[in-house]
């Protein structure tokens, strides 16, 4: 059987053009401090394309279909304090790549990899200094002219075509995202019930104790890394958009924002929640709870096959700004009609981001949010926020398989004119959802959404 990576550099090699040959390396390893890396992780579009972590590695792949792998060569010295290497002669047989080198001969194979070839496809944004590498290579080339040799005389971005292909996920990439999903959904589980716990204890709780609570729960299940920083922020910490965990105490009365998902081979999850600390919501609070609550589900009323990237954050504001207006965080007579509000963006000092990103390998993943062809039709115009001119330009189409956020949020600071109960709340909520044919899959909810239900929750 071949496996996924093979059949995907097939259909990447399927789009090089006749002597097309992509260089794709994984990501370099990274010093922390002295002798001290940080944990490595494997560059996304490498890892799509071979499934394989070690550092040092590069992918050549050429038009023709056949692979050739640079890897760490196999040494023993080197494997007694870093850990065992593949090697290049296993390689083909574990990876299914068609030849394997030391990344040590890099230098010596690529310009004759790339002899009478036509073009060179590689990452253009992702490494630093790639393309003066890839340079050197074709000068390498060039100076061989006089033998006959030519040399590929057009450059491309290997992204353009690889982020197209991870923007609709295969069921492989699914069924991991739905692991990813509901170990971070357990994982919030376990810090809204620890709140409540210690709270009820009489402990001093800070916010590390719930991010303690996470990372053990993504551990435990296997997660390798947190797919981002987490996010643990307690009373107006929750107005700080990217907040961290950090030691500030949390408070009865508070409610906590914890944005946090675990990476599970590979594949981000990306879950908010927003919850009294002692497990029970204030009036206020709740108040504007269920408003971002019912925000949420519009947005995933919104999205499904055939619908616009755009259209669930343009359901989610449409209810938010209503629920403004309800609450008096806006008023008609300053303000006016909810068109009024949402013309001239009168929610933005309440809502300030946008509903959703794609998520994917990476959390921010790849992909076009303006559909690919598609002709503009709409003027250009002035943002009522910044005043700069923009244009416009055809939201993305939503296909089965893409895989979206869904994350609207209220955040109130002081100020005048805000009603002084909801200063200090901010509150988001966020779930990780796959299109289908006719709505999505919200493949986070595990954990609770519903106010009653995270009451119920932490009462137990
Ligand atoms: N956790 C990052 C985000 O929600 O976009
Ligand atoms: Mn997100
Ligand atoms: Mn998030």
């Amino acid at each position: 059987m071949t496996s996924i990576y093979a059949q995907r550099r097939a259909a990447l090699a399927a789009q090089l053009g006749t002597g097309g040959v992509a260089i794709i390396p994984t990501a370099p390893e990274r010093i922390r401090n002295r002798d001290a890396d940080f944990p490595f992780r494997h560059d996304s579009y490498f890892f799509y394309l071979t499934g394989f972590s070690e550092p040092n590695a590069w992918l050549l792949l050429e038009a023709n279909g056949r692979s050739t792998l640079f890897c760490q060569p196999k040494d023993l010295e080197r494997e007694i304090w870093d850990g065992i290497r593949l090697g290049p002669q296993a390689a083909p047989a574990a990876l299914g790549v068609s030849q394997a080198f030391s990344v040590s001969e890099l230098d010596a194979h690529i310009p004759k990899l790339l002899e009478n070839q036509t073009s060179v496809w590689y990452p253009f944004v992702t490494h630093d200094h790639l393309s003066s590498q890839v340079d050197g290579w074709l000068n390498k080339v060039r100076a061989r002219v006089r033998m006959g040799v030519s040399c590929p005389s057009v450059q491309q971005d290997v992204c353009v075509l690889l982020d197209e292909m991870r923007l609709v996920k295969d069921a492989h990439e699914q069924d991991t995202m739905r692991s990813a999903a509901r170990i971070s959904a357990a994982a919030h589980v376990r810090a809204m019930q620890l709140s409540a716990r210690m709270l009820r204890d009489g402990q001093d709780v800070r916010e590390y104790h719930l991010e303690a609570e996470l990372l053990h729960e993504f551990r435990r299940h296997g997660s390798q890394f947190p797919a981002y920083t987490s996010i643990v922020a307690a009373g107006a910490n929750a107005c700080v958009l990217h907040y961290r965990a950090d030691t500030a105490p949390v408070r009865n009365g508070d409610l906590v924002l914890i944005d946090a998902g675990c990476e599970l081979d590979g594949y981000a999850s990306d879950i908010t929640r927003t919850f009294p600390a002692n497990g029970k919501f204030s009036g206020p609070q709740r108040a504007l709870y269920d408003i971002v609550l019912a925000a949420q589900y519009a947005s995933a009323n919104a999205t499904r096959a055939g619908a616009r990237f755009n259209d669930p954050h343009e359901a989610a504001v449409k209810v938010l700004a209503q629920g403004l207006l309800d609450v008096g965080l806006l008023t008609h007579d300053k303000h006016g009609s909810l068109q009024d509000v949402l013309e001239k963006k009168a929610y933005f000092p309440f809502y300030m981001h946008r509903t959703s990103h794609w998520l994917g390998m990476d959390v921010h993943d790849c992909g076009s949010y303006v559909e690919p062809g598609e002709a503009i039709t709409e003027p250009p115009k002035a943002d009522p926020i910044t005043g700069a001119v923009v244009q416009p330009r055809p939201s993305r189409v939503l296909h089965p398989g893409m895989v979206l956020t869904l994350e609207p949020g209220l955040y109130v600071r002081p100020g005048e004119g805000v009603p002084e109960q909801f200063w200090h709340i901010g509150i988001r909520i966020e779930d990780d959802a796959i299109v289908t044919a006719n709505g999505c899959e919200l493949i986070s909810r595990d954990v609770p959404v519903d106010a009653g239900e995270i009451e119920a929750l932490m009462r137990g």
